[in-house]
């Protein structure tokens, strides 16, 4: 392996550098373990890696915790971060490079690049008056606020004036809009792109990018009386980590990135104010960066800062140490859809082990392994004849690789398992089909019996190829399981039939045991791992009277949006209409529906709702209305369908 290390060029990936405010949550190790499983895949397959994280540990927020606690900022995230690397360390993400905020190396190099954008003339002196969210660390005006909350968190704002340079970042705006526009790659998925462009069109301010009111930061190098804003150290940290500029041996070899993925919220920060400043500095910018969804519990999304408030949040320790850092993994790889916010529950998670890690991946381990011992004498046989159903098993697994490879360029991730799945569930087929069992009490058919054990434990020697990015110890399991210690684990290998002939195996415990999900999830919860919502219990299945079906295409070309109901009132002209003004991310507009007889205005605001925002506009009573708000029939009236109820719960 090590011999066509890198022969595919370099590939340069890192994650976001997380607040060490407290514990790291399911949310940060989504986001990380994504990163890894990609950084895997593709030193796997032939690059020279660079992953990098870290943290970021400036700020008011961290200051103001440390104060809380009578500790200094520095011993506070120091006890942090130490856990950050632990839980790292047990999860074997293979970074490169940790890189702290607080490190002299990333220092030193914030002032020096500070200093470049300075000399440029993009940095000025001026007066900051604003809203500041210090949670998120943003300043707001007040026509960005939501319901006169922080647009990206929904906390308060406090009002703040201080003396403060500025970034020169409207002097950008049109450079920005061309990365958008001829450069849809650069920020995907679509809708996250389509949000940017739009909030870069209504203009940009410059950007206050230092304070005074605190001290916990990097100082100014040309005024000590201010530190730079948490936001410009902590985007430096993806070039600093590479020795920008004073030890550029790094920088030079992996710089622009591939990846920065990140979650959504921080979005507009890596692909407007991050590239401006790199614009500033003369610096190449990095070629992509990836908006994930969020993981949800209650509707909400999982937070540092509800933990905070006692609220539940998903620990991944707890989850670790029961079902092991494997099924973890899987689960958060397969259940979510890259770019689209999941709900957390403990039940579909551990319907996903079970189901497919218990029953499928670990029964056919199971099985082959203790045929090969009782009908083989525990040696892996050749292959000597074949039929129709060897040579569909052989072209599913070997044609599962480039499937995989094609699914990890759009970092689907849950569809490449599905494509490792579908090769899983074809061999525990294909044994039902085969019936060895059968076969074995027949003298004459051992060379078809020897067939079918050979075929199986080559499509597990591919599955555990295929797995290796994804779940590491299992894939060496499995190969242990096969005898295949004596050899490392070869991407190529995957598209390969027929390459295994003596090898000896072994029966190990089995590799995911069965859970017992009401246990599970009762010891989940004595635990303090976050609750599930009860289940409701089953209604009666009676078929419903709907409208034509509808095929894919028909409901493709709708475009959903989730926007908030800023207000709402009667239409003036018309007692079946409501009127609302409506944010969608950017965007506010006017939407006009038939729903007064089931509403009162006043009980729709500050609802978030979900829009067909593609509608073509049209005039209803001379007013005009873009857009339709979605309402379902729930069998007695009209409900709103929005995202989150009254009781902060997911609608259901
Ligand atoms: O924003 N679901 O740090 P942070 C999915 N320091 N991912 C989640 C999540 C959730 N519920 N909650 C958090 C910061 N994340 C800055 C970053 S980068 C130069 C500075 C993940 O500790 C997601 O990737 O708030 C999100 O963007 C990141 O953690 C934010 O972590
Ligand atoms: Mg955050």
């Amino acid at each position: 392996m090590t011999d066509k290390k890198g022969s595919k060029g370099t590939y340069y990936i890192t994650t976001p550098i997380y607040y060490p405010s407290s514990n790291l949550h399911i949310g940060h190790t989504y986001c990380t373990v994504m990163a890894d499983a990609m950084a895997r895949f593709k030193r796997l397959s032939g690059y020279d890696v660079r992953f990098l994280t870290g943290t970021d540990e400036h700020g008011q927020k961290i200051q103001t915790l440390a104060d809380a606690k009578g500790v200094t900022p520095q011993a506070y995230v120091d006890e942090v971060v130490d856990g950050i690397k632990k839980l790292w360390a047990t999860m074997e993400i293979s970074y490169d490079d940790f890189i702290r905020t607080t490190e002299p190396r990333h220092i030193r190099r914030v002032q020096k690049i500070f200093m470049k954008m300075y000399e440029k003339g993009d940095i000025y002196k001026g007066e900051y008056e604003g809203l500041y969210c210090t949670p998120c660390e943003s300043f707001w005006t007040e026509s960005q606020l939501v319901n006169g909350c922080c647009p990206d968190c929904g906390r308060p704002v406090q009002p703040a004036k201080e003396e403060a340079y500025f970034f020169k970042l409207s002097k950008y705006q049109d450079k920005l809009l061309d990365l958008f526009e001829n450069n849809p790659e650069f920020l995907q998925p679509e809708s996250r792109r389509n949000e940017m462009i739009s909030f870069v069109k209504q203009g940009l301010d410059d950007l206050c990018i230092s304070r005074s009111t605190f001290d916990w930061g990097i100082p100014v190098p040309i005024d000590e009386k201010h530190v730079i804003y948490v936001w410009l150290d902590a985007l430096t940290n993806y070039i600093t980590a590479l020795g920008y500029p004073d030890e550029p041996e790094l920088y030079d070899k992996y710089w622009p990135a591939n990846v920065h993925l990140v979650g959504k919220e921080i979005v507009r920060f890596h692909t407007v104010i991050w590239p401006a400043m790199l614009m500033s500095a003369d610096l190449p910018l990095p070629k992509q960066v990836l908006g994930h969804g969020w993981l949800l519990l209650g509707g909400e999304k999982v937070s540092k800062s509800k933990a905070a408030k006692g609220k539940d949040v998903v620990d991944p320790v707890i989850l670790i140490d029961r079902y092991g850092i494997d099924a973890l993994k899987y689960f958060l790889l397969r259940e979510y859809t890259f770019g689209q916010d999941g709900v957390f529950t403990n039940e579909v998670m551990l319907k996903r082990m079970n189901y497919d890690l218990a029953n499928d991946l670990g029964n056919l381990v199971s099985r082959t392994v203790s045929m090969i011992e009782k009908y083989c004498g525990g040696f892996v046989p050749e292959s000597k004849t074949e039929d129709d159903i060897d040579r569909e098993l052989k072209s599913i697994a070997t044609g599962a690789a480039a499937k995989v490879e094609t699914q990890m360029d759009k970092f689907a991730f849950n569809m490449a398992l599905e494509e490792i799945w579908i090769v899983v569930r074809r061999a525990n087929k294909y044994i039902d089909e085969k019936t060895p069992w059968i076969l074995a009490k027949d003298p004459e058919k051992k060379a078809e019996l020897d067939t079918v054990m050979h075929n199986l434990a080559e499509t597990l020697r591919i599955v555990s190829v295929l797995i290796y990015p994804f779940m590491h110890t299992t894939s060496k399991e499995i190969r242990k399981q096969l005898g295949l210690w004596y050899s490392d684990v070869v991407w190529e290998d995957a598209f390969e039939f027929d390459m295994m002939y003596g090898e000896q195996v072994k029966k190990g415990d089995p590799i995911f045991p069965r859970l017992d999900i009401e246990k599970e999830l009762e010891e989940l919860s004595a635990l303090g791992a976050a609750k599930d919502a009860p289940a409701a219990a089953e209604p009666e299945n009676i078929p419903l009277e709907l409208k034509p079906e509808i095929v894919y295409d028909d409901f493709d070309k709708i475009d959903f949006r989730v926007g908030t109901i800023l207000s709402a009132e009667k239409h003036p002209k018309a007692d079946k209409l409501l009127v609302f003004q409506v944010k969608l991310g950017t965007e506010r507009r006017q939407i006009v529906s038939g729903v007064a007889e089931y509403f009162k205005p006043e009980e729709m605001v500050g609802k978030k709702v979900i829009v067909v925002a593609n509608l073509k506009p049209r005039q209803l009573r001379g007013m005009e209305s873009k857009g339709m708000l979605l309402f379902a029939d729930n069998g007695d009236r009209c409900e709103i369908v929005t995202t989150i109820a009254e009781d902060g719960n997911p609608v259901t």
